[in-house]
């Protein structure tokens, strides 16, 4: 059996924790750091990367394989000189449960108005509101792909009424599914709207004003809430202030934005019926994707098919 190939490390993840995770993983292979300049590359063949250093490619021109230290690959594509080479995106059972853990907590802070009751509790200020369940709510989650199955069967058993919108029509079961043409009629429907898309050159913008004047006005919390942790390049931020300001969208909870950091001045900071939370739905677990990566090199090495390859075409 040859030995095995060299990893270079590339992630902009706290360092802390990527050394802990390295500790004990890749064992018997080379491990390499990017964020060592002088460091020579060029004997690596795979590379475990998030917001890479743009010249990753010349430092090391024998890449085989990319890892990407995330569900998402927007980082990877939009990188000058990229080889042609598969990408690997990470799928693991964490990071799934992370984000459905996180979207089934939006949908029911919405559903039991905690935003209203934080503001009262501020204001020592006693009142009861009105409180309709989940049954009456319909949430559209738009993305359903490893993250939006997940999230759709636990606002399930949550008791909401769920549909869901993707490119090619899935079944799931107890869940009405839309294709990509049908997604005003998916709109008219949706009370709660969930993204979990990832970000192409089609999901670019997605969430604009025309986009929010389609959800469904005067649902059981009188008006439409928008839920997003795909990517903020999906989002208008500027449609979606205006859509709260204007009482279009009665609430929202953001973990992405268009801009990230989200600046000091951003007037979602102030909205007290909006949540932000800092890019934070589903954190990578590092030992996990260092896990995932090895068994993906393994399997390369014994000639098997990588898994969760990415699409180039569909940019996913
Ligand atoms: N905020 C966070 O912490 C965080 C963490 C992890 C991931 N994410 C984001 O979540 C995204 C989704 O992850 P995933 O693992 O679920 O991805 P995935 O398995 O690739 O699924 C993507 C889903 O989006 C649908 N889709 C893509 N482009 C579309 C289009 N133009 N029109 C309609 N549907 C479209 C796909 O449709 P088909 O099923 O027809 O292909 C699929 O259902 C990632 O790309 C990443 O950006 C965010």
């Amino acid at each position: 059996m040859s030995a095995k190939k060299p990893v270079v490390i590339d992630l902009k993840f706290e360092r802390r924790e990527v050394d802990a995770a390295l500790a004990s993983a890749f064992p018997g292979r080379t491990v390499l750091h990017a964020s060592d300049p002088d460091l020579d590359l060029s004997e690596a063949r795979y590379a475990v990367i998030w917001k890479p250093e743009p010249n990753l490619f010349e430092r090391a021109p024998k890449l085989e394989v990319l890892f990407s230290g995330g569900a998402g690959v927007d980082h990877i594509l939009s990188m000058p000189n990229l080889p042609d080479i598969p990408i690997v995106r990470f799928v693991d059972e964490s990071l799934t449960t992370r984000m459905s853990e996180w979207v089934v907590l939006q949908c029911l802070s919405h559903l039991r108005q905690a935003p209203a009751y934080l503001k009262q509790q501020r204001e020592h200020h006693w009142r009861e509101l009105s409180q309709p369940e989940a049954k009456d709510l319909t949430v559209g989650v738009m993305g359903l792909g490893v993250l939006g199955q997940d999230s759709v069967k636990k606002l399930k058993v949550m008791g909401f009424d769920v549909i869901g919108w993707s490119r090619s029509r899935k079944t799931i079961e107890g869940v009405e599914t839309f294709d990509s043409g049908e997604l005003d009629a998916f709109l008219a429907r949706t009370d709660i709207l969930v993204g979990l898309l990832p970000l192409t050159p089609d999901t670019r913008g997605i969430f604009d004003a025309s986009l929010f004047a389609k959800l469904r006005q005067g649902g059981a919390l009188g008006r439409p809430v928008f839920i997003n942790a795909g990517r903020g390049g999906s989002q208008v931020d500027a449609d979606l202030a205006a859509a709260l300001g204007k009482g279009i969208l009665g609430g929202a909870s953001l973990d992405v934005f268009e801009q990230e950091p989200l600046p000091t001045d951003s007037p979602y900071w102030a909205m007290e019926n909006v949540i932000v939370t800092p890019h934070a739905a589903s954190a990578s677990d590092v030992r996990a994707l260092f896990r995932n990566a090895e068994a993906q090199m393994e399997r390369h090495e014994a000639g098997q098919p990588l898994q969760h390859v990415v699409d180039r075409r569909t940019g996913y």
